[in-house]
């Protein structure tokens, strides 16, 4: 983030009451949060132990609220439950039956609607299909698969016989899939012959076969969803069809319980070193908190289409399009494909047509919609909208006004919701019938959640003075640990200050309680909500024969947030211009083969050296600030001053 954009987040002083029509209907009022608030104050365990029992399924009651030996919780010790029965079966002898459980649009088109005994139905066929296959509890299933509804059976197929998913984002490389599946040692993939996005077909079978043909030697089984009908290669001992699997098995399974603390998921994420961890969620705290989440600040009611337009690759798809929703009974619109496709109005379209009633989507994509132009909205009645949510990033004041106006028709209040793959669920919100909302500003943390900003030795910092975001206590939708990598868990989360999860951003609390995020201050970037690891992208690049270091730096980009900027050095010094053109394309490509394309760099520069500590370590604030052309503060530390002259003049 640039300083004038923190300044400009720091003159932000308009407030928006929630409107008195929507706060009068609202799930939560402010006599109802207040008393949250008070109740998780007094008995922090009796208020999560009281929630838990009314809201979950439990086939055998839990006798423990929570052990806490830092960092290792457990919650909910002794309860047995099964997280698609809380999803599902639940809901079977209820209204609820034959509500729409997921209604979902392709991008070409195409349209399906699964009731909730309907998915129910096909969830049960692929539980017995994966048994059939010899998945059982505790296996990691390894998911890669465009947004149709066989990746949200997948998911809950899974959980239903306690097989670990582990879902890779439809855009990672080949390469990608192969660290990924390695880490987890999955004996299954499941993906589709490919998947429709901007008009084209995404080949994923493609990928995944060359990303086991070079390793991944325990994967048993490829399971493939028949999405496009492209061609795909094919190998007879390891690969059938998804129809194939789920055509003769009975719609029946009993579902068996699994201890609370049971892993439900693995999700890879980037982080400070060059491979991205495996972050563990546990069933029972992860479900009661993705559930309670999803009706509070969504706002939730029988009736509502909700529609999250993120990814299911992503923590806000399992959370808040498949676990929080179907928990709660909702209906939950999925869509495959582009924003912009067949044209830059196709979101209103599906809000239209839908009636669509809530609405969470991205940052970025708000400031994308901002630059295709007003004439594609107004095209469309929006008048169905009643709330709107943003996550990912932080949200800059001028795209939170115009997502008020233009889409919300300034009678929507807007939930900026803060939260990470590693705290499972959304912990900084407004409630949006009762909070006063602040542009820019996620408000407060939500009841039970003990968020703080310190300084370097953990001390709370004064009103409006930036610092570290931490959290003091347990929530039962943390993380559990880093698969296989109790060290890395420790270091990474707990490691800062004793006993005190730290969550890798830089924030500040404002004179009425308000958060205000400013990003990351870890070797993290977000690229339109995306996150990246500068040393996955420098490792990605220094892979490649002719270089010898890299630094990658974010800068501010309008739609993107950030945007990567690689700065190479070479064997053999800089180029010629000739060639620099052609190794700026071969170089973006290879992070692409290595990543995927959504770490293609903005921009590449040759340099003979990088600026860095008499210790060595390359200091990347300075590059930082050379891509961002500001100027930097202080540069004592460096070595060799002269590298960073040089640079400098480069900018000129
Ligand atoms: C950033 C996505 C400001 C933050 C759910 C966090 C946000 C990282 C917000 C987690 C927000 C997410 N305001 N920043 N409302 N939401 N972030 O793991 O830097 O993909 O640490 O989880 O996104 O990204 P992740």
């Amino acid at each position: 983030m640039s300083t004038s954009e923190i300044e400009s987040v720091l003159k932000e002083d308009r407030t928006f009451e929630p409107p008195a029509e929507f706060a009068g209907q609202a799930n939560v009022d402010a006599d109802r949060l207040e008393a949250l608030y008070a109740e998780a104050k007094a008995d922090p365990e009796g208020f999560w132990a009281r929630l838990a029992k009314e809201e979950l399924v439990w086939e055998k009651p839990f006798e423990k609220t929570l052990s806490w030996e830092p960092p290792f919780a457990r919650w909910f010790e002794g309860g047995e439950l099964n997280m698609s029965v809380q999803c599902l079966d639940r809901h079977l002898t209820t209204s609820r039956k034959n509500k729409a459980a997921i209604i979902w649009e392709g991008e070409p088109g195409d349209k399906r609607t699964l009731t909730y005994q309907q998915l129910h139905a096909e969830v049960c066929r692929f539980a017995n299909g994966l048994k059939r296959l010899g998945i059982g509890k505790g296996d990691r299933v390894a998911i890669y698969m465009p947004m149709v509804p066989e990746l949200a059976i997948a998911l809950l197929g899974c959980a239903r016989i306690g097989a670990v998913h582990s879902v890779i984002f439809g855009g990672f490389s080949a390469a990608a899939i192969r660290d990924r599946v390695e880490d987890a040692e999955a004996k299954l993939v499941i993906t589709a012959d490919g998947g429709y996005r901007r008009g084209k077909v995404l080949p994923l079978k493609e990928q995944v076969d060359a990303a086991l043909a070079e390793g991944c030697p325990t994967v048993e089984d490829v399971v493939v969803y028949k999405r496009c009908g492209n061609e795909v290669s094919w190998f007879e001992n390891r690969d059938r069809w998804w129809h194939d699997v789920v055509n003769d098995e009975s719609t029946h399974h009993e579902a068996e319980a699994f201890g609370a603390e049971h892993p439900l998921f693995i999700l890879y994420t980037s982080g400070t070193t060059g491979t991205p961890k495996g972050v563990v969620h546990a069933t029972a705290g992860y479900a009661l908190w993705t559930k309670l989440t999803t009706r509070w600040i969504f706002d939730l009611k029988e009736e509502d289409t909700y529609w999250c337009t993120a990814d299911i690759g992503w923590i806000t798809g399992h959370s808040y399009i498949v676990y929080g929703p179907l928990q709660n009974g909702a209906t939950s619109l999925m869509y495959e494909g582009a924003p912009n496709w067949p044209q830059p109005d196709r979101f209103w379209d599906i809000i239209e047509r839908h009636a669509v009633n809530i609405f969470y989507t991205a940052p970025t994509a708000i400031r994308a919609f901002m630059k295709w132009g007003e004439q594609w909205v107004d095209r469309h009645d929006l008048s169905s909208l009643r709330l709107l949510g943003t996550v990912g990033e932080p949200i800059n004041p001028e795209a939170w006004m115009w997502y008020h106006r233009k889409i919300g028709g300034e009678r929507c209040p807007i939930v900026d919701t803060w939260w990470q793959t590693e705290t499972g669920g959304i912990l900084i919100s407004p409630m949006p019938g009762v909070t006063p909302t602040k542009p820019g500003s996620g408000t407060r943390p939500l009841p039970g959640i003990d968020v703080a900003v310190v300084d370097k030795d953990g001390n709370d910092v004064g009103d409006n003075e930036g610092g570290f975001l931490v959290i003091k206590k347990p929530w039962p939708s943390m993380l559990r640990t880093v698969y296989k990598n109790e060290a890395r868990f420790k270091a990474g989360y707990f490691g800062r200050f004793e006993g005190i999860y730290f969550a890798g951003d830089g924030a500040r609390k404002d004179e009425d309680g308000y958060f205000w995020i400013m990003g990351r201050i870890d070797d993290v970037i977000n690229v339109s909500g995306h996150r990246l690891g500068t040393m996955e992208i420098e490792s990605a690049l220094v892979s490649h024969p002719q270089v010898t270091e890299a630094a990658v730096v974010p800068r501010p980009d309008d739609i993107k947030g950030q945007a990567i900027v690689a700065f190479v050095t070479l064997e053999g010094g800089e180029p010629s211009d000739t060639l620099a053109h052609q190794l700026r394309t071969e170089l973006s490509e290879h992070v692409v083969q290595e990543i995927g394309a959504l770490a293609r760099p903005a921009e590449i520069r040759f340099t003979d050296g990088l600026p860095k500590t008499r210790s060595g370590k390359i200091m990347r604030r300075l590059l930082a600030d050379i891509a961002a052309g500001r100027q930097s503060g202080d540069t004592s530390t460096l070595e060799d001053a002269s590298v960073l002259d040089k640079l400098r003049k480069d900018n000129e």
